[in-house]
């Protein structure tokens, strides 16, 4: 993602600090109480501009979504979206994901969605791969060893890294597409790259990997 230094976005995020909460791991075991209900939260990785998590919290007002994005110059885009969709029910928050266990308890998320992640090809690089085992372990102990991971991305290497990850890590595939915009699955909520590979006519792919206890 192309980034241009925003020197305004610290102040940007402290006026909004109603979405982008400042300090999350003082709300860890504590998040329905942010949202002031008990609906399943749901959590994206990687949100980038933020049109995914608003349009899914529009979707889905009986959710409580969570968005989670290292770089303040592209969480000040996603608070924006959040704002222009009024929905409630979305949070964002200005941190690594590395940091997961640190902002939730065990148990305390019922679902991770990972859109678009960066592929980082080089083997080198492995570590840095969203899907890669070191995350999954992270999430695991968010969902508290049980719920989901749906991914989505138009990188096939990242995608076959992934799969292979998942069934390794014991996860059961529930759902695999090859061609999402093909295939009879509904409600899709388009993230940007997923417009931009999809104008391009390139196929996105799509799983959805399940905890089995
Ligand atoms: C390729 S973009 C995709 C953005 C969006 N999901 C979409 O589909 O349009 C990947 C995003 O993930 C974010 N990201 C990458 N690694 C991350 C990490 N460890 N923690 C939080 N965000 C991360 C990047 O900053 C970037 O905004």
């Amino acid at each position: 993602m192309r980034m241009r230094h925003k020197p305004w976005a610290d102040d940007y995020l402290a006026e909004n600090s109603h979405i982008v909460i400042s300090d999350p791991s003082q709300y860890k075991g504590k998040w329905h109480s942010v949202f002031g209900n008990d609906n399943p939260i749901h959590i994206e990785v990687g949100t980038g501009k933020g049109q995914f998590i608003s349009g899914m919290a529009l979707q889905h007002p009986d959710v409580n979504y969570i968005g989670i994005e290292l770089f303040k110059s592209v969480i000040v885009t996603a608070v924006d979206k959040v704002k222009q969709s009024e929905a409630p029910n979305v949070k964002l928050l200005n941190i690594n994901a590395d940091m997961l266990s640190d902002v939730f308890a065990e148990g305390e998320i019922e679902r991770v969605y990972l859109n678009f992640s960066d592929p980082w090809p080089k083997k080198r690089h492995e570590k840095r791969r969203l899907t890669n085992h070191a995350f999954l372990q992270k999430y695991e102990q968010v969902l508290g060893g049980k719920g989901a991971i749906h991914f989505k991305t138009d990188n096939r290497g990242l995608f076959e890294y992934s799969l292979t990850s998942f069934s390794e890590y014991g996860l059961v595939l529930t759902f695999v597409s090859l061609d999402l915009h093909q295939s009879d699955f509904e409600g899709n909520v388009m993230t940007e790259y997923e417009e931009k590979f999809a104008a391009k006519g390139q196929p996105i792919y799509r799983v959805e990997a399940e905890w089995r206890n």
